[in-house]
């Protein structure tokens, strides 16, 4: 007896008719014609649905499965049969189904379309839809391809810390985590918390990067990358931003930010062209159901160059658009999504780096320029979802690195360690973060970050 997944039974059709195979998964449909029916099952591998053929004279218990709602769990044996006259390619003769878990009436996915909000309130039971599977196999997907490409460059992945003393952003945006009562919390002689009773003797919160501590790494060991979850409070509400996400960190020693734009153009490259080789069936779904224009988008980003712009001349081309935009440009304003963009689908069409921001409006460790007034920091904006990657140049000078944090009034001794890495072998580096929820966005069309994450945690939710 073999035990195929449906995936199996697509990627291998029978050539001629196959007894004793048994497959289980869920019924999505059963077309009950009294002597036989006909069961669409699901088992969640694949895009397509095996059908199978029930026969009243060949099943003693017929009746009871005929009768079985829609999400029921059963295992069929039979003969697979080519049918190549027919509209699905095989069909599956059972000759014994066993209900493993039966189904309610009351099952919310029944055959007609539902909306996203909808489906959002039932996380627990969407991954059985056509569109979330496509959705979560392409994020299982490219997850393995992230390490692949990294594994295959030589990069060392390093599990960098969730629970963290220090801001590695400086923007204050952290989840605070903590074991102090928070009725009665320990007072200090002016009154206010007293964190050194607290677990870790100080304050401490959820990361919001894993970029400082893989920088330590870097500088020991040359390439590197974490790859984990991420956190931040940042209330907000756009279809961009999830409060838990994920994040790729590379980080490359003896390396400038022109390096650190290669590497990032390489990266998306090969994701991209990894998705359309392996994950075709999910991908022509997706853009049938999705996004009509997602493979054209995502072929056009596998085949072409991005462009380079520096900010100065990136608000050149914004303040001669002729577009109205919602929030007017001028040098020093950071960008926000309707201008990257028109920058990556209007202008450019095509991703597009912007790079050199002004020092003001990014974080403290990146790297100052000679002109005084701008930083080595380079964003790529991609088609359909805007910011997709963070990253700069590192500030490998102490002074500079000192200075800098002094300006912004941020505390020495959480970054003290950090600082030290100045001291003691400084190196040129530099190294991104891409957003993991927005690659998925891009790679199937999904328009809403809520709809790339398994269980979203957003602001007001965390439902599941
Ligand atoms: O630009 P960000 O804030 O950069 C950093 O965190 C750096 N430490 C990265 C580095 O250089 N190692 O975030 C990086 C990326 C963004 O470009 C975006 O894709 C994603 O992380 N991102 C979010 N994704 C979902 N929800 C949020 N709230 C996000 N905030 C950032
Ligand atoms: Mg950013």
């Amino acid at each position: 007896m073999t035990e195929p997944t449906v995936r199996e039974l697509y990627l291998s059709p029978p050539s001629q008719a196959a007894p004793g195979t048994r497959v289980c998964g869920w019924v999505r449909s059963i077309r009950d014609s009294k002597n036989f029916a006909f069961i669409a099952l699901s088992d969640g591998t694949h895009q397509q649905t095996l059908q199978v053929v029930a026969q009243a004279d060949k099943l003693d218990n017929y009746k009871d499965i005929a009768r079985q709602n829609v999400g029921a769990a059963i295992c069929v044996t039979g003969s697979l049969v080519p049918t190549p006259e027919r509209k699905q390619p095989f069909e599956l003769q059972a000759d014994s189904i066993e209900l493993i878990g039966t189904s309610r009436a009351d099952y919310p996915l029944q055959k007609k379309g539902h909306s996203m909000e909808f489906l959002r309130t039932i996380a627990h039971l969407r991954p059985r839809t056509n569109t979330f599977g496509a959705v979560f196999r392409i994020r299982s997907l490219a997850a393995q391809l992230v390490h692949a490409f990294f594994h295959e460059r030589g990069f060392v992945y390093v599990h960098t810390p969730i629970i963290t003393t220090s801001d590695a952003e400086g923007a204050g945006e952290m989840f605070r985590v903590t074991t102090l009562d928070p009725e009665h919390p320990p007072l200090d002689e002016q009154g206010r918390v007293d964190s050194s009773q607290d677990f870790f003797g100080k304050p401490a919160s959820l990361t919001v990067s894993g970029q400082l501590n893989v920088e330590a790494f870097c500088l020991a060991m040359r390439n590197c990358y974490t790859f984990g979850p991420t956190f931040r409070a940042e209330k907000s509400y756009t279809p961009r931003h999830a409060a838990e996400f994920w994040m790729i960190e590379p980080e490359i020693a003896f390396a400038t930010l022109k390096e650190n734009m290669d590497l990032a153009e390489d990266f998306v490259r090969a994701i991209t062209r990894g998705i359309m080789d392996e994950a075709k069936d999910d991908l022509e779904f997706l853009n049938k159901m999705i996004d009509n224009d997602l493979i054209a988008r995502l072929t056009n980003v596998a085949d072409s160059t991005f462009a380079r712009v520096t900010y100065t001349d990136a608000i050149d081309i914004l303040a001669n658009s002729g577009v109205a935009f919602e929030y007017p440009i001028h040098w020093g304003v950071d960008l926000q999504t309707e201008h990257e963009r028109y920058l990556t689908e209007k202008y450019f069409k095509r991703p597009a780096f912007v790079y050199n921001y002004p020092k003001d409006i990014k974080a403290f460790y990146m790297r100052q320029n000679d002109d005084g007034k701008t930083v080595a920091a380079a964003d790529l904006l991609a088609p359909g979802v805007g910011e997709l990657i963070g990253g700069s140049q590192r500030e490998e000078r102490i002074d500079a690195l000192t200075n800098r944090m002094k300006e912004l009034g941020m505390p020495v001794e959480p970054y003290k360690w950090y600082i030290d890495l100045r001291e003691y072998g400084t190196a040129p580096h530099a190294g991104f973060g891409l957003g993991f929820e927005r690659l998925i966005m891009y790679l199937t069309g999904m328009s809403n970050i809520r709809d790339v994450l398994p269980f979203p945690r957003t602001t007001g939710s965390a439902e599941f």
